[in-house]
């Protein structure tokens, strides 16, 4: 049986889910909210350690305004009153991407890691204007000017991912197979699950399926 230490979701679906059900956009941001509660409820149970979630990514900034703003205020509510209940489970919240939002926002992201920081049952990391790409790019200049010898342990102090094992197991919702600029070097020996239910259908059983069936998987790592 493989163990399990971090599994990395991103969680697509959202926009059609609420445009089938909801007739907008927005109701399926809102409705997806429910299964990342769900998730990591679940994530606890199974002791996995660490939670990576794609929740905006740099290309993200494309969609319109309104979709934007919609998402900020969402994550900005869902914060202020969920960040005392993760701390009390001892969750520790680490966002992995640029903070460039609103000060407001900014605050209370910086606020929400500080008072998580030293929590240990589970580690969530939040993807938020994140690409994987600029990661790189940034990390590999930051490498250049440390004079530290270019290598694979070297560059990952750089990455935002410092310090954080590689995810074993990659889920994607949504009926959609791509990496969208996601976690490209670590995900380098992740076992890669494309589910094709939508973000806000996604439950416990769907997940627990998936970890079933990671856990039996035979993961060579280059060897036989
Ligand atoms: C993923 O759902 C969530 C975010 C990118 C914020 P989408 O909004 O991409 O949903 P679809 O893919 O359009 O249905
Ligand atoms: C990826 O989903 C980003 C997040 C889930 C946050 P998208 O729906 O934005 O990906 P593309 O643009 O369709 O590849
Ligand atoms: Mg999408």
């Amino acid at each position: 049986m493989n163990p399990l230490n971090h599994v990395a979701i991103i969680m697509d679906g959202n926009g059609r889910w609420g445009l089938k059900y909801k007739k907008s956009r927005n109701a399926g941001h809102k409705a997806g909210l429910n299964t990342v509660e769900k998730i990591i409820k679940e994530t606890i149970k199974n002791k996995i350690k660490f939670l990576t979630l794609y929740a905006f990514s740099t290309e993200n900034w494309k969609r319109p305004k309104k979709e934007i703003n919609f998402l900020f205020d969402l994550l900005e509510n869902f914060l202020k009153e969920r960040i005392n209940e993760l701390h009390k489970q001892n969750i520790k919240l680490k966002i992995i991407g640029l903070k460039n939002f609103s000060p407001k926002l900014n605050k209370l992201l910086n606020l929400s890691e500080k008072k998580t920081l030293k929590n240990k049952r589970l580690q969530i990391n939040l993807a938020l204007n994140y690409g994987s790409k600029f990661e790189l790019i940034n990390a590999f200049k930051n490498l250049q000017k440390s004079k530290e010898k270019i290598n694979e342990k070297n560059l990952s102090k750089y990455l935002l991912t410092k310090n954080i094992p590689d995810p074993d197991l990659l889920i994607r919702t949504g009926n959609t197979r791509r990496l969208s600029n996601f976690l490209l070097w670590q995900l380098a020996y992740a076992e890669i699950f494309f589910e094709n239910k939508l973000w806000p259908e996604f439950n416990e059983k769907d997940y627990n399926k998936i970890i079933k069936k990671f856990k039996n998987i035979k993961r060579n790592f280059g060897k036989i």
